[in-house]
């Protein structure tokens, strides 16, 4: 898996863009060149708000460019809220880039990417840089209705074969995204982020197929940088289960290390 938490650092960090994809959702481009060019596919940065302390939110690395480096955020709570509040010209301060991301697979000519609500914001890095190698990218992207899919346009011009899944049916097909998964000619290998029973699906559909996944968790977190304890998951180990921190060891783990 990416890592970089050598790399990581603190900086202060101007916001130079943001918009709106849709209702409760936002995308600050903010500059941090130090972050932007260490941040690998499925890593994230622990973002502080102005006026909120040391209590800081794990956001994703949606995307790079330049010198600037994306965050994609649904206002969920107090943090996000504030993240939200802020407009070009105002500063916040970014720790990262921090965790395992996704491993690419040098091997992987045909890649699946299934993303479910806001977890399309850490998987844009992994379709730039596997398309970029020529590798064929294929993004299933859910939501539950048609107004809370963002930028998949952005995927699509990026070079991506889009195939969206609505719970409601108001875009793409009707139903979960993992069944539009489970449809579809088996991929070499799957990255997912998205709500757990979305990762569950996923893992499934990729065991049914024979398929090696890759899951990022979005655990809730407490530090973020594995002093804490507060994230973690069960995994398969030697002796057999033992305890992997989120933040540290993942957000990425195999589909069959994961003992959920
Ligand atoms: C590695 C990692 C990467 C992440 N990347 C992103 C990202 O790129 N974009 C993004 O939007 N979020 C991302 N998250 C999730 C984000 O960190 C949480 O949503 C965070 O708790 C929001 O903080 P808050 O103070 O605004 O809300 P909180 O005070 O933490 O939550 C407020 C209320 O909303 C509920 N809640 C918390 N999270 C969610 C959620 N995701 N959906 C619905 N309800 C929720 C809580 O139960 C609580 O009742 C990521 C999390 C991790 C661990
Ligand atoms: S959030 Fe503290 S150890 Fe992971």
């Amino acid at each position: 898996m990416q890592t970089a938490q050598s790399l990581a650092r603190v900086v202060d960090a101007r916001v130079v863009a943001r918009r709106e994809p849709a209702a409760g959702v936002v995308v600050l481009d903010v500059r941090a060149p130090a972050i932007a060019a260490a941040a690998g596919p499925g890593q994230f940065v622990m973002a502080v708000p102005p006026s909120a302390g040391d209590t800081s939110v794990a956001l994703g690395v949606y995307d790079v460019a330049e010198d600037c480096l994306s965050l994609l955020f649904v206002v969920v709570g107090d943090r996000t809220r504030r993240l939200a509040a802020l407009h070009p010209g105002e500063m916040l301060s970014l720790f990262g880039p921090l965790g395992n991301g996704f491993d690419l697979g040098a091997g992987a000519n045909d890649v699946a990417i299934v993303a479910g609500g806001v977890g399309i914001a850490s998987v844009l890095l992994a379709a730039r840089a596997l398309l970029r190698r020529g590798s064929r990218v294929r993004l299933f992207y859910g939501a539950a209705t048609a107004a809370r899919l963002v930028d998949r346009e952005r995927f699509a011009a990026a070079g991506c074969e889009v195939v969206v899944a609505t719970d409601d049916g108001s875009e793409g097909t009707e139903g979960f995204v993992t069944d539009a998964l489970a449809r579809a000619a088996p991929a070499d290998l799957i990255l997912a982020c998205g709500p757990t029973a979305m990762l569950h699906a996923t893992a499934h559909a990729a065991h049914a197929m024979r398929v090696p996944a890759q899951l990022s968790l979005e655990e809730t977190f407490g530090c973020g940088v594995g002093a804490c304890w507060g994230c973690v998951v069960p995994v398969a180990s030697e002796n057999g289960v033992a305890y992997a921190r989120v933040c540290r060891e993942g957000p990425v783990f195999l589909a069959e290390e994961l003992r959920w």
